[in-house]
C-alpha cells in the first residue's frame, strides 16, 4: 500500500528551495532552446502574445492545482489520485503523466547532450571563431549528425540525471538551483545588451514583440499552449511531485506565482537574446530546433570576452537543462518507489536505462534516421509532438477537471489555507479551475482537429 510517509521519499529544507527547485524544473531547454525556435517558426510576436494567454488563463491555475494535489497526498501522480479516488479512471491521469514523463525525457536528454557538447566545443573553441551563422549552423549540423558524439553526449547527460536523483531530493536537487538560477539570469541580461546592440538589432525586436494576428491559426494556438505546459513543467504531475516534498506551513499561491514569474520571465529574456542577433545577421528565424545553436555562437564569435561567456553560457544551460531533466526523472522514480516500494537506486537505475534506449532513435533523427519519417516528422519530432501537444495539455485539462469538480474546489481550499494561509483569490480560482482552463483547452483541440 503507497504511503505518504516513506522514508525513500525526504523533503525540501525551506520554502526558498522549493521555488528555487520548483523554478530549476520549469527553466530549461525549453525556456532556451525551444520558446524561441517555435517563436521563430510561429510568426513572432503574436505566437508570444498567445503564449502570454496561456500562461496566465491555464498555466498558473493548473500549477496551483498540481501543487496542491501533491502537498495534499505526498505522493507521486499515480498514488496522488488513487489516494482521493481509489480505483476511479482518474487514477489514469497519473499513469498518462508518468507516460509524458518518460517520453519528454526521452528526447530531452539528447538535446540536454548537445548541451553538454557545447560546453566542451566552447573550452576547445572549436564551437568559437565563427564568421556567420551559416558556418556556425553547418558546424551545428555535422556535430548532431554524428552517432558516436550524439550517443556519447546522451548517456553522459542521462548519468549525470541518474547520480542527481540516486542522492534524494535535498542533498540533490534543492543544492543545484540555489546559485544556478540567479546566475543565469545574469548572464542573459548582459547577452541581451549585446545583442540589442548589434546593428539591424530592432527588425529583430519587432518580429519578437509586434503581433501580426495574420499569422495565427489554431495550430499555432496548440503549439502555444503545449508550449505554455510544456515549459512550466506542467500536465504530467512533475509539479504535483514537487508539491508532495512541501510543508504545510509554506504558502502554495505565493510559490506558484514566483514560479511562472520567474520562468515566464527568463523565457521572454532570452527571446530578447535571440532574435535581435538572428535579423541583425540576417539569419531565418524559423530555422528550426539548430536556431540557437547557430545564432548564440556567432554572438559569442563577435563579443569581446566571448569565449569565456561561452563557456559560462553553455555550462548553466547544461545545468538548467540537468534540474529539469531530473525533475522529469523523479517522476517517473517516485512512481516505482511509491507504487511498487521499490528502493531509490533500483527505480532510479531502472528508469533511466530504458529512457535513455529509447531516445536513442530520436538521437539519430538528425543523422543517421533523418530520413526516417512518417507524415514528415521524424522520431524527435514526433515523441515531442505527441508528448507535448497532446499528453500534457490533456493531462492538465483533466486535473483541472478532476480538482474543479470531483475532488472539489472546497478541498482544495482547504489544503491551500492550512496553517491560517489567507487564499485571496480563491473565487477567481476556482472560477479559472472549473471552466476557463479546461473549456479553453478543449476549445484549443476541438480548433486544432476540425
Ligand atoms: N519545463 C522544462 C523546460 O522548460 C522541461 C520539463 C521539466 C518538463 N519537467 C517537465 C516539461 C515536466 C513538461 C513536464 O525545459
Amino acid at each position: 500500500m503507497a504511503t505518504g510517509n516513506n522514508n525513500q521519499r525526504g523533503f525540501w529544507a525551506s520554502r526558498l528551495g522549493f521555488v528555487l527547485a520548483a523554478s530549476g524544473s520549469a527553466i530549461g531547454l525549453g525556456n532556451v532552446w525551444k520558446f524561441p525556435y517555435i517563436t521563430g517558426e510561429n510568426g513572432g510576436g503574436a505566437f508570444v502574445l498567445i503564449y502570454l494567454l496561456c500562461i496566465a488563463a491555464v498555466g498558473l491555475p493548473i500549477m496551483l492545482a498540481e501543487f496542491t494535489l501533491g502537498r495534499k497526498t505526498n505522493l507521486n501522480p499515480v498514488g496522488a489520485f488513487q489516494a482521493l479516488k481509489p480505483g476511479s479512471p482518474w487514477v489514469g491521469i497519473g499513469f498518462m503523466g508518468v507516460a509524458a514523463g518518460f517520453l519528454i525525457l526521452s528526447f530531452y536528454g539528447v538535446v540536454g547532450g548537445w548541451t553538454i557538447a557545447y560546453v566542451v566545443k566552447s573550452i576547445t573553441r572549436s564551437a568559437l571563431n565563427f564568421q556567420s551563422p551559416a558556418e556556425a549552423g553547418d558546424f551545428f549540423s555535422t556535430f548532431i549528425g554524428n552517432t558516436e558524439e550524439i550517443l556519447f553526449y546522451h548517456a553522459l547527460f542521462m548519468a549525470i540525471c541518474m547520480v542527481i536523483v540516486i542522492k534524494g531530493v535535498h542533498s540533490g536537487i534543492e543544492r543545484a538551483c540555489d546559485i544556478l538560477m540567479p546566475t543565469l539570469f545574469v548572464i542573459l541580461l548582459g547577452l541581451m545588451i549585446r545583442s540589442l546592440t548589434l546593428p539591424g538589432a530592432m527588425e529583430g525586436v519587432r518580429f519578437y514583440l509586434y503581433p501580426d494576428f495574420s499569422k495565427l491559426s489554431p495550430g499555432v494556438v496548440l503549439v502555444a499552449l503545449g508550449q505554455a505546459f510544456f515549459s512550466l513543467s506542467l500536465g504530467m504531475g512533475a509539479m504535483l511531485t514537487y508539491g508532495s516534498y512541501l510543508s504545510e506551513r509554506e504558502n502554495l499561491t505565493s510559490c506558484a506565482v514566483y514560479v511562472v514569474i520567474f520562468d515566464t520571465m527568463i523565457a521572454l529574456l532570452v527571446g530578447m537574446v535571440i532574435f535581435p542577433a538572428v535579423f541583425a545577421m540576417g539569419l531565418e528565424p524559423a530555422e528550426g530546433p539548430s536556431l540557437v545553436f547557430s545564432v548564440l555562437p556567432t554572438v559569442f564569435s563577435s563579443m569581446p570576452m566571448g569565449g569565456v561567456v561561452a563557456v559560462i553560457f553553455f555550462a548553466l544551460l547544461v545545468i538548467a537543462a540537468l534540474t529539469s531533466g531530473i525533475s522529469l526523472l523523479e517522476v517517473v522514480v517516485a512512481y516505482f518507489i511509491d507504487q511498487k516500494g521499490w528502493p531509490r537506486q533500483k527505480a532510479v537505475l531502472f528508469a533511466s536505462l530504458v529512457i535513455f534506449a529509447f531516445g536513442v532513435p530520436s538521437g539519430l533523427s538528425f543523422g543517421a534516421m533523418k530520413d526516417v519519417t512518417f507524415m514528415d516528422m521524424t522520431f524527435f519530432d514526433w515523441v515531442d509532438n505527441i508528448a507535448s501537444n497532446y499528453l500534457l495539455p490533456l493531462g492538465g485539462m483533466l486535473m483541472a477537471v478532476f480538482v474543479g469538480w470531483v475532488w472539489g474546489t472546497r478541498a482544495a481550499h482547504e489544503e491551500i489555507e492550512k496553517h491560517e494561509t489567507r487564499f485571496h483569490w480563491a473565487d477567481q480560482w476556482s472560477f479559472l479551475i472549473r471552466f476557463v482552463t479546461p473549456v479553453a483547452v478543449m476549445l484549443v483541440f476541438l480548433a486544432h482537429f476540425f
